[in-house]
């Protein structure tokens, strides 16, 4: 039995159309860009900003931003690709599976599921830290055991499982909240930037691009693996601290290439896939750049507050209640992320047990509400226990490193899709193949080597237990193997 064994195209559409792992169609190219915008803006333009600019790029963050943004659009339109020509659930991992084989596929949804099953717990702890800080400036204060950074986090918990329901009762419903809350998240990102730039002063800007200069706390584990490797001096800011930023604020932007994982569940995949991809990065990108020019404008990139540098930065100029709005913002936007990466998680897990590469009996869908809700049910719990009980509030760049090994084998794959089935209809296709994919492979991975060396060590472990369980458990369950195997049989 073959590792590179490959799951056509045809096969794939096919298992979408039987009844019992039939999911209900019914979004359009709008819904995608609001699921898309829902799930990309949260933590990362909330926190990490703040972060990134203080410790890593100076007011040069929003040319970090623009970094990401371009790995994103090379990436996104190979996803786009894909997903108008395989309009599946799964994402990347379906992908994959058509075009580089069964192994390759099971490390991209091993990967997307690192990537979605960590980003819904780490944003679900910065909810809960929004939350305190809300509930703060209305004077109420949570105990400290039952609140965020406590022994256990409580209102993560709350959130996850609560979100968990809304989500087994289905998609449509799960899309309505998903649309009020995503349209107050957008309304308090141009507040910050509207209402901000009043106190933007040029001063802040100078130096747009502070001077390189040695750093203890990006030293050892923590130093990006690329200085790590070519014995660089570890250092902060300067052009290289830009694209130190770019992978860390990478978490920003992740996301969108959720959307393709409800390819089952959108009335015309193939038209509206690349629109909602493309479309909520083309937003989200202008919305991230004018708010990091405005915050670094506001505050002086060595006097921003590294936890929550939106709402402080109108602390600093006496409006309070600015800072309370932004806070109460931050705690609807965190939802719709949380809800849209819990999403993204069950339909991969859904791909794969159909698949058989996890146990199938999980992915039956409820008769009722047409949702996998075996596999939502799992998903909540494992993220609530991992966000209640673990500190895992600040391994943003596990879920980047997850996220972009998918895309690097997601660019390769439309290479050989081109190459192997260069027939099937393709309803977007990427420019200039194979450069444009290739390129994208490898901004994704130079992105990579700029994340720190524990992140690099902690990603090697997760993907050893992966194939572990892919040599123990999945191989031989595999459906396409045991197909194959009938065959083979047949001929005898
Ligand atoms: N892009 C998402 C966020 O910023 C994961 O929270």
């Amino acid at each position: 039995m073959s590792v590179l064994r490959t799951k056509s195209i045809e096969q794939s559409l096919a298992d979408a159309d039987e009844p019992e792992y039939q999911l209900k169609r019914s979004l359009s190219a709008l819904d995608l860009i609001v699921f898309g915008v829902g799930v990309v803006i949260g933590a990362g333009i909330f926190t990490l900003t703040g972060r990134a600019a203080h410790e890593i790029a100076g007011p040069a963050i929003v040319l970090s931003f623009v970094v990401a943004a371009f790995c994103c659009a090379l990436a996104a339109m190979c996803y786009a690709e894909f997903a108008s020509t395989v309009p599946v659930s799964g994402s990347a991992y379906t992908f994959s599976y058509a075009s580089m084989g069964e192994l390759v596929a099971w490390i991209v949804g091993w990967d997307l599921l690192l990537e979605m099953f960590l980003g819904a717990s780490v944003v679900a702890q910065g909810w809960s830290a929004y939350l305190g800080s809300f509930l703060e400036h209305l004077g109420w204060v949570l105990p400290e055991s039952i609140a965020y950074g406590g022994v256990v986090d409580l209102p993560a918990v709350l959130l996850v499982v609560a979100l968990g329901v809304l989500i087994s009762v289905g998609i449509k419903e799960s899309m309505r909240v998903n649309l009020v809350l995503v349209a107050i998240k957008l309304f308090i990102v141009l507040f910050v930037i509207v209402a901000g730039i009043q106190f933007v002063s040029a001063a802040n800007y100078d130096p747009f691009v502070p001077p390189s200069q040695p750093t203890e706390s990006a030293s050892g584990l923590t130093q990006p693996l690329l200085q790590a490797l070519l014995g660089i001096e570890p250092a902060a800011f300067g052009v290289s601290g830009i694209f130190a930023g770019a992978a860390l604020v990478f978490f920003a932007y992740i996301g969108f290439d959720v959307v393709a994982t409800t390819a089952e569940e959108t009335r015309n995949p193939r038209r509206d896939l690349p629109i909602g991809i493309i479309g909520s990065l083309i937003i989200c990108t202008v919305l991230y750049c004018a708010v990091a020019l405005v915050v670094t404008g506001m505050v002086s990139y060595d006097e921003l507050d590294p936890a929550a540098a939106l709402a402080n930065a109108f602390e600093v100029h006496g409006q309070g209640w600015m800072a309370t709005v932004i806070s109460a913002g931050a705690v609807a936007g965190l939802t719709t992320v949380v809800l849209t990466l819990m999403i993204g998680a069950s339909r991969v897990m859904f791909a794969m047990s159909r698949d058989h590469l996890l146990p199938p009996v999980i992915a039956k869908v409820h008769p009722r509400y047409r949702t996998p809700w075996v596999i939502t049910a799992i998903v909540t719990a494992v993220c609530a226990v991992v966000a209640g009980f673990t500190p895992v509030g600040v391994l943003e760049e596990m879920v980047n490193i997850g996220t972009l090994s998918a895309f690097v084998l997601v660019s390769v794959g439309v290479i050989v899709l081109r190459r192997t089935r260069p027939d099937l209809p393709r309803a977007f296709r990427v420019p200039w193949v194979p450069w444009l994919p290739a390129a994208s492979a490898l901004v994704c991975l130079y992105l990579m080597v700029n994340l720190p060396v524990e992140t690099w060590l902690r990603f090697v472990v997760w993907l050893a237990i992966g194939f572990a369980i892919y040599f123990g458990y999945s191989r031989k369950r595999s459906r396409v193997g045991l197909e194959e195997a009938l065959r083979l049989d047949d001929r005898v």
